[in-house]
């Protein structure tokens, strides 16, 4: 029998917090992983760490809201080991103020790198998974995608537009044995949520049925699931909150 050969999963912003979670589950799974940071010390930081799995594993710098940053990322890929199957869009910011008081810098920069992104990287490397008729694009929302909340306009409405985004490709690329998914992670312990004051913490803590924030690696693990398991799953957003959000 001809064994499988090994699968490439690219994993935007995966310098810390739920994408690093998500290289370090792939890549002890066995998974060819690309990890990206926005600096070079990033890059070099997860090739280090990456490697000791697997010394194809690679750290790239990228930064997802600019189309250049993102060929030029294809093109160092495509060389070291050849075309992601597996694309993890899970790079993302925060730039919180309320409506009445939000720049229009502010709704920009979200969007761009939460939003824009997401439809430049996906165009970029579904070539790829065409060929090999193949392919796993997982893409990281939020619950806040499906809530709104105060100070969130901009990060909502990317949120909101990512779940759009994948159902309309899924549709899209079934044919071709294209899956995508959104993951909606509710309040997850990262430097994202470290910013958040005690008090804001406190009233979270009092709407998760579970009592507590999640772990990266809860969302890691669904990730590793609908890569390794998700053949049959498409155009879906699995909500990972402690009960948070009931869909
Ligand atoms: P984090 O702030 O710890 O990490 C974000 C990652 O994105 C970092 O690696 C950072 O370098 C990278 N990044 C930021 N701007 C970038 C750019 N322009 N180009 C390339 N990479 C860039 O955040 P966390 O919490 O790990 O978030 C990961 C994803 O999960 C984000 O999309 C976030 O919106 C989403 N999320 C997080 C939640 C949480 O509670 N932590 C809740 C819901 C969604």
């Amino acid at each position: 029998m001809q064994e499988n050969p090994q699968k490439i999963a690219l994993i935007t912003g995966s310098s810390r917090g739920i994408g690093a979670a998500i290289a370090k589950i792939f890549a002890e799974n066995d998974y060819i992983v690309i990890g990206t940071a926005t600096t070079d010390t990033g890059a070099n930081k997860i090739s280090e760490t990456l490697q000791v799995h697997n010394p194809k594993n690679l750290g790239i710098c990228l930064n997802v809201a600019d189309l250049e940053s993102i060929k030029n990322c294809q093109k160092i890929i495509e060389e070291h080991v050849g075309a992601p199957q597996i694309l993890i869009n899970n790079a993302g910011i925060t730039k919180d103020n309320l409506m009445m008081r939000m720049k229009q810098q502010e709704w920009n920069e979200v969007i761009n790198t939460n939003l824009n992104s997401i439809f430049n990287i996906t165009q970029t490397f579904i070539k790829g998974m065409l060929k090999v008729r193949f392919g796993r694009i997982i893409n990281i929302s939020s619950v806040v995608g499906a809530t709104g909340n105060f100070g969130q306009a901009n990060y909502a409405a990317a949120k909101a537009g990512v779940i759009g985004f994948t159902k309309t490709i899924a549709r899209e690329l079934g044919s071709r044995n294209i899956t995508a998914n959104c993951i909606a992670p509710g309040f997850i312990i990262t430097d994202m949520t470290e910013q958040l004051p005690d008090n804001v913490k406190e009233t979270l803590l009092n709407q998760i049925p579970l009592g507590r924030l999640g772990e990266p690696q809860e969302i890691a693990k669904a990730a590793l699931f609908l890569a390794q398991h998700g053949d049959y799953i498409t155009g879906q957003t699995i909500h990972i909150n402690g009960g948070m959000f009931l869909n």
